[in-house]
């Protein structure tokens, strides 16, 4: 699948088909948060790959009750290393890296027929306290993953013109 196909295929899915993911496709999606662009190459990225059952369940608990989190037959949990560095442009880098990374997942997920959705509504001292994740690891955000059930809703977003100007700000 080319990229520009994956950007307009992918959608956040909330329910998914009971198949386990086949390792290699794991391996594949995995890969692109590994060749993930970050600043200065810090690389501050860690994934937990939680396919547990009972853990999955303890997750969704984590992430406000929210059950199709732990429907999906694996839950990727993105979390940074470190958290201090920053930007000569004020912000800190590493959510945006962790972000990045995880947005290459989600691409590469649609491009072998998987569908993710991003959970940023969770408890990260739940999530610690479930992985064991040292309370120096920021807990980012977490994506179940697995094949969809259904299609997708379609996108509502706000027309070009409203997001894109030229030359300077609108007045
Ligand atoms: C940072 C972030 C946090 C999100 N958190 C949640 C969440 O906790 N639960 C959920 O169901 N969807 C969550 N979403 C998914 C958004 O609701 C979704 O991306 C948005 O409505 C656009 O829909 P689409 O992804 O299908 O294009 C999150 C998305 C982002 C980028």
């Amino acid at each position: 699948m080319d990229l520009t196909t994956a950007i307009d295929q992918r959608f956040s899915v909330r329910s998914f088909k009971k198949y386990d993911i086949e390792p290699d496709k794991m391996a594949r999606v995995m890969e692109a948060a590994r060749l993930a662009p970050s600043a200065s190459n810090r690389q501050e990225w860690r994934f937990v790959v939680v396919r547990d059952e009972r853990m999955r369940e303890r997750l969704a608990d984590a992430a406000r009750g929210q059950a199709f989190v732990g429907e999906a037959p694996a839950v990727i949990v993105a979390c940074a290393v470190t958290a201090d560095h920053v930007m000569p442009c004020g912000l800190h880098c590493f959510p945006i890296d962790v972000a990045i990374a995880m947005s290459y997942i989600t691409l590469a997920a649609t491009a072998e027929g998987l569908g993710t959705c991003w959970i940023g509504a969770f408890d990260p001292d739940k999530v610690r306290d479930v992985l064991g994740i040292p309370i120096d690891v920021v807990v980012v955000g977490m994506l179940p993953i697995g094949y969809p059930e259904g299609t997708a809703p379609g996108k509502k977003r706000l027309e070009m013109d409203e997001i894109v100007f030229n030359e300077k700000w609108p007045k």
